[in-house]
């Protein structure tokens, strides 16, 4: 009984739809399938606030401020973010940098101060401070501090005026669309390397004509040299980022 009307029903198909219609169904319904699940990332990329991740600054476990030591004391981003210009990551510095200064038996800046407790323990068991990340792109996408640095985009112009803040805030999006925009149009962000980390160095004010900028004689002028001198071109390609 029910085997005749499943053949019925399956000579009935057949009659209005080709043979592999079942395939083709199959198929068509994981496109739709597919195509929505295309148009909902679509959609999530496009209307997600972009600025959603900006101003999150967690609570660090020591209040280490980079306005005192990058900014009054002038201290070089490198001088404790030393791989920055050799190493996809940026590395954070272990407590005996910050005990250059802070040791009482060396520097004894604030040597016996409670807020450095922390530093002084981890400095003695060789555990590392729980610094808490504040900026993260998620697995999926491939990023490279190297690569930038070495082409003259500042720490700036993706973290902010770093030298002027007491505890260190998410200043950009780091989302898709943000990084395609400085891909698509670099040129205003570039600078000599040697002027990467000067944080409050301004092309407009400090342009001057010097070999390090190539002898140029504005930041305009020196983007178009090294875009074409160096043959830069930021890749908009999926597989830059996505490996
Ligand atoms: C004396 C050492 C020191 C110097 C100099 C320094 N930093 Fe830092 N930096 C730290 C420490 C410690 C942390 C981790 C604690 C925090 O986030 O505040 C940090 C964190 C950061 C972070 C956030 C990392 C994350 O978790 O996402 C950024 C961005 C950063 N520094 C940029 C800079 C820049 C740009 C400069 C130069 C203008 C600089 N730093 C100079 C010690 C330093
Ligand atoms: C080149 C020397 C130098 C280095 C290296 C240095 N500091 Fe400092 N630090 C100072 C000076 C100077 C002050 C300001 C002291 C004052 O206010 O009288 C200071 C102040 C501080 C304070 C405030 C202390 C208080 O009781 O007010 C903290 C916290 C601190 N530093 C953390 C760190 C950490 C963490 C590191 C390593 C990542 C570090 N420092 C590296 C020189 C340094
Ligand atoms: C083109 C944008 C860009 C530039 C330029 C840049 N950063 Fe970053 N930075 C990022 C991104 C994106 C992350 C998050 C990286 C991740 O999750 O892997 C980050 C993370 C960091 C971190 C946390 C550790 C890490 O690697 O995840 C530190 C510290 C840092 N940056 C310091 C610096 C300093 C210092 C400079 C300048 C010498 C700089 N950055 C230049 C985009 C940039
Ligand atoms: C402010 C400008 C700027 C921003 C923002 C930026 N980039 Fe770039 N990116 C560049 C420049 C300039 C280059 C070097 C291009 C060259 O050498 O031809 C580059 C190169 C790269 C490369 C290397 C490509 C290759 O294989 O040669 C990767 C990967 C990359 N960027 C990823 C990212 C990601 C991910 C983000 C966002 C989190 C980002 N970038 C944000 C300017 C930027
Ligand atoms: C310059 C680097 C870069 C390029 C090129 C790039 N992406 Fe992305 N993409 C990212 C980053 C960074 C994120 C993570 C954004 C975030 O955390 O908000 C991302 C996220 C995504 C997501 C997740 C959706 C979301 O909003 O989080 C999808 C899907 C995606 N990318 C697809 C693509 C496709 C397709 C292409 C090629 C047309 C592409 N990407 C090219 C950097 C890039």
């Amino acid at each position: 009984m029910h085997d005749r009307r499943l053949v019925t029903e399956g000579i009935r198909v057949s009659r209005i739809f080709p043979k592999n219609s079942r395939q083709i169904a199959a198929a068509l319904g994981l496109g739709v399938v597919l195509f929505g699940g295309l148009i909902t990332a679509g959609v999530t990329y496009y209307f997600t606030p972009k600025y959603t991740r900006v101003g999150y600054t967690p609570y660090q476990p020591v209040p280490y401020s980079h306005r005192i030591h990058a900014g009054q004391l002038g201290l070089d981003c490198t001088y404790c973010h030393t791989n920055v210009f050799e190493s996809p990551h940026a590395n954070l510095p272990s407590p005996n940098v910050c005990m250059n200064c802070h040791d009482p038996a060396k520097g004894n800046i604030k040597g016996d101060s409670p807020l450095l407790a922390p530093i002084r323990d981890a400095f003695k068991t060789g555990r590392p401070v729980d610094w808490v990340k504040v900026h993260k792109v998620p697995d999926f996408a491939y990023f490279n501090h190297q690569i930038h640095v070495n082409r003259g985009v500042s720490c700036v112009s993706c973290h902010g005026r770093v030298d002027q803040m007491v505890e260190v805030r998410h200043e950009q999006p780091l989302s898709m669309s943000w990084c395609l925009d400085c891909h698509r149009n670099p040129e205003p962000n570039l600078r000599p390397n040697e002027l990467v980390t000067k944080l409050d160095w301004d092309s407009a004010k400090d342009w001057k004509v010097s070999p390090l900028t190539q002898n140029t004689d504005s930041q305009e002028a020196f983007a178009r040299k090294m875009v074409k001198v160096s043959a830069l071109h930021p890749p908009t390609n999926c597989t830059t980022c996505h490996r």
